[in-house]
């Protein structure tokens, strides 16, 4: 008796080969992290140029993990980093990386017609089998998964920076994404080593419902004078044990990431007192003060 699958497309097996989409900080961190689990890895982006300097931070950020995984044994730590390093290849051709797709995981700009132009093009470039997710932290899965065909095998990987470091995994599911697709998500994720909790589609899913509105509120402490940035920082590490303030955490995720979410969410919802624009983080992102990346936000930083 062959077992009724819940889809028409057939077997999802486990995931062996991962195609992310996106060198940035996001996409580069998850590269990393699934072929230092044992996944195959292709990369892509832009130019190679792009994906050149990528391997290089993945390599830097695998030295420290190898200093602390392989302190007795430096020489072990240089073979799991060659190792993780040879599973992971790259491309500028999206189309030709996805040939041989388990999975895509999407990490590029917060914008969603270039989103779905990409998976419209992908859809016709994967395999059947193949599940698409979005790591987006502002923008609907539902919204994207419409651009394709297969909105049943589509759902969010949302991780959180930096994900070497960070356990969690949530994994979203919309009103369309069919128990197979889900299953093999949350097994993914705990092959990658992380702890998946499952999310409806829902503005923010849980960590940045929560995380977003309070670091907003840190900011609207600021502008009405309340409080300073340091003050605060030093109030919410030491009162509330959180590894960094909001301000700090806000200049490590980036202000125009801050910005992309808030606005999005103020765009959707306009009368949401939480999600209102705040003119500090606004002028902040409009004199291209991002946080660490690019030196300064709300505080300054060493290059
Ligand atoms: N790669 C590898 N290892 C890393 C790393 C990275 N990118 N970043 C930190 N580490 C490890 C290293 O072993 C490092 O030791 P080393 O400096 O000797 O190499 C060790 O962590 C300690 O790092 P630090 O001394 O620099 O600082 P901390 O002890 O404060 O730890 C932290 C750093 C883990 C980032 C911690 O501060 C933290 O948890 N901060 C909060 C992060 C957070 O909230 N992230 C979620 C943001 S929201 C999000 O991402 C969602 C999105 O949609 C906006």
């Amino acid at each position: 008796v062959t077992r009724q699958l819940s889809t028409s497309v057939g077997r999802q097996g486990p995931v062996k080969y991962l195609t992310v989409i996106g060198s940035g900080l996001m996409g580069s961190g998850i590269a990393q992290v699934a072929a230092a689990t044992g996944h195959n890895v292709t990369l892509v982006d832009q130019t190679d140029d792009i994906l050149n300097k990528s391997m290089g931070n993945m390599k830097k950020s695998l030295e420290r993990v190898a200093k602390k995984k392989y302190a007795d044994n430096p020489k072990d730590g240089e073979e799991f980093i060659s190792g993780v390093m040879g599973r992971i290849s790259t491309n500028t051709d999206s189309s030709k990386a996805v040939e041989k797709a388990d999975l895509v995981i999407e990490a590029i700009v917060e914008n969603l017609g270039v989103k779905k132009q990409l998976f419209s093009a992908l859809d016709k470039a994967a395999p059947q089998h193949t599940i698409f997710t979005s790591n987006t932290s502002s923008i609907p899965i539902t919204d994207i998964a419409a651009s394709t065909q297969r909105r049943d095998r589509f759902g969010g990987l949302h991780y959180f920076n930096p994900v070497p470091m960070m356990k969690l995994l949530e994994v979203v599911r919309t009103s369309e994404t069919n128990d197979e697709t889900f299953n093999t998500l949350m097994e993914f994720g705990k092959a990658m080593g992380k702890v998946t909790v499952p999310c409806k589609d829902t503005a923010g899913f849980i960590v940045n419902r929560l995380l977003v509105p309070y670091m907003l509120e840190a900011v609207r402490l600021v502008e009405r004078g309340d409080a300073a940035p340091r003050d605060i920082d030093v109030a919410m590490k030491l009162g509330a044990g959180y590894p960094m303030g909001p301000f700090e955490l806000s200049d490590y995720v980036g202000l125009d990431t801050m910005k992309f979410i808030l606005d999005g969410w103020h765009e959707r919802d306009p009368d949401h007192p939480l999600f209102k624009p705040s003119a500090l983080l606004n002028k902040l992102v409009g004199e291209g003060k991002l946080g660490m990346k690019t030196g300064e936000g709300f505080y300054k930083h060493k290059k």
